[in-house]
């Protein structure tokens, strides 16, 4: 990365000294990472902003649903700043309240609503956790999503997942033993949700149309490539991946599960890494002594994470250092207290 920004983001940082927090997603470029205090997953990330206390500001160093959460999480008087707003997420996109509020109405007129428990990725916006939390479901990440959905199975009959199709699927055929037909899609396109009433109330998970993009490019085909490709390879991939992809690994789970996998293999092994490249390039940097490849052959980087580059991180904390509040990140007020119900319920799984 070029020195002088380096220079300048030390000096701003060093400036503002306990008065700011740095969060650095796994997704995020390294030039942006060798800033951060902590980096982690969602989940983690989530929970260290709320440990954070004494710190003023919070700059969070991934996409937008994830600064909303830290707002969520933290106390008032914090504020959290996204070096760039064009962060976003096409998967937390997918979810608009409104047509998730239709939906929900779909399956109040057909009488399940009652016995339906919603559940949203933590890839969602703060008007999804909203509604979630009001209709007493639950947040979750890849790294509970099995937790969660145990949880909600246990007071309710369905789940309605959302946003993301994949680890709704991934994670009631794998972890809970459901079988694809217990899943249905709801298309939030469609009157209905192009679903039958009959295929609704037979159905267990109610799977909201969304993916990421970014994983979602992964395909059987990439699997079978680097498994003739490289003898004895083993396939580590995020529970994004499409259900086939998923079926055809060898280990599946979140980032945080995917560093610690990488760093618990033995020296000599080969890992074809089935997510976002700025991790799979690190980790292969991290780990010379095993065979670390990407599990595509394009380049894959999640082009919103990659928004969050050096550049817009020295702005922030030179106005931030200068007592300027820029790129803050607020959701209001009854928003945050549903979405905060939702939060703290996941927070609590056991
Ligand atoms: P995790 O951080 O929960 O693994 O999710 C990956 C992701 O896509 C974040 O946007
Ligand atoms: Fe959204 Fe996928 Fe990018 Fe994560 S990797 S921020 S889910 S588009």
């Amino acid at each position: 990365s070029d020195p002088d920004l380096v220079a300048r983001a030390t000096a701003a940082k060093a400036a503002l000294g306990d008065r700011v927090f740095v969060l650095g997603h796994h997704y995020q470029r390294d030039e942006v990472i060798q800033f951060a205090d902590v980096t982690g997953d969602s989940f983690k990330l989530a929970r260290e902003a709320a440990a954070r206390p004494q710190a003023e500001y919070i700059v969070f160093c991934g996409v937008h649903f994830m600064a909303e959460s830290a707002d969520i999480l933290t106390a008032d008087s914090q504020r959290v700043i996204l070096p760039d707003l064009a962060a976003g997420c096409s998967m937390a996109d997918m979810a608009v309240l409104q047509q998730v509020e239709e939906a929900w109405d779909t399956l109040a007129e057909l009488g399940i609503a009652e016995s339906t428990v919603p559940v949203t990725y933590m890839n969602s916006s703060a008007d999804i956790k909203g509604f979630v939390g009001r209709n007493k479901g639950v947040v979750c990440t890849s790294s509970n999503a099995e937790r969660a959905l145990r949880w909600a199975f246990e007071r309710g009959e369905k789940v309605l997942f959302l946003p993301d199709q994949h680890l709704g699927r991934n994670t009631a055929v794998r972890q809970l033993g459901l079988t694809l037909d217990d899943c249905v899609l709801y298309d939030p396109h469609k009157p209905g949700g192009g679903l039958t009433a009959q295929r609704l109330r037979a159905a267990k998970m109610i799977l909201w149309r969304g993916h990421c993009s970014v994983h979602g490019r992964f395909s059987l085909d990439c699997v079978t490539e680097v498994r003739d490709r490289i003898p004895g390879v083993n396939v580590l991939v995020h529970p994004e991946c499409r259900h086939e992809v998923v079926t055809a690994a060898d280990y599946v789970g979140s980032t945080e599960y995917i560093i610690k996998t990488i760093e618990a293999a033995p020296a000599g092994s080969a890992w074809a890494v089935g997510t976002e490249l700025n991790l799979v390039r690190r980790l292969a940097n991290a780990h010379p002594d095993k065979q670390i490849t990407f599990l595509d052959r394009t380049v894959c980087y999640c082009s919103t994470m990659n928004r969050i580059d050096l550049p817009h991180l020295v702005w922030a904390l030179e106005e931030l250092a200068a007592g300027r509040v820029v790129n803050e990140i607020t959701v209001d007020p009854q928003t945050a207290h549903h979405a905060r119900t939702a939060l703290d319920q996941m927070l609590a799984l056991p």
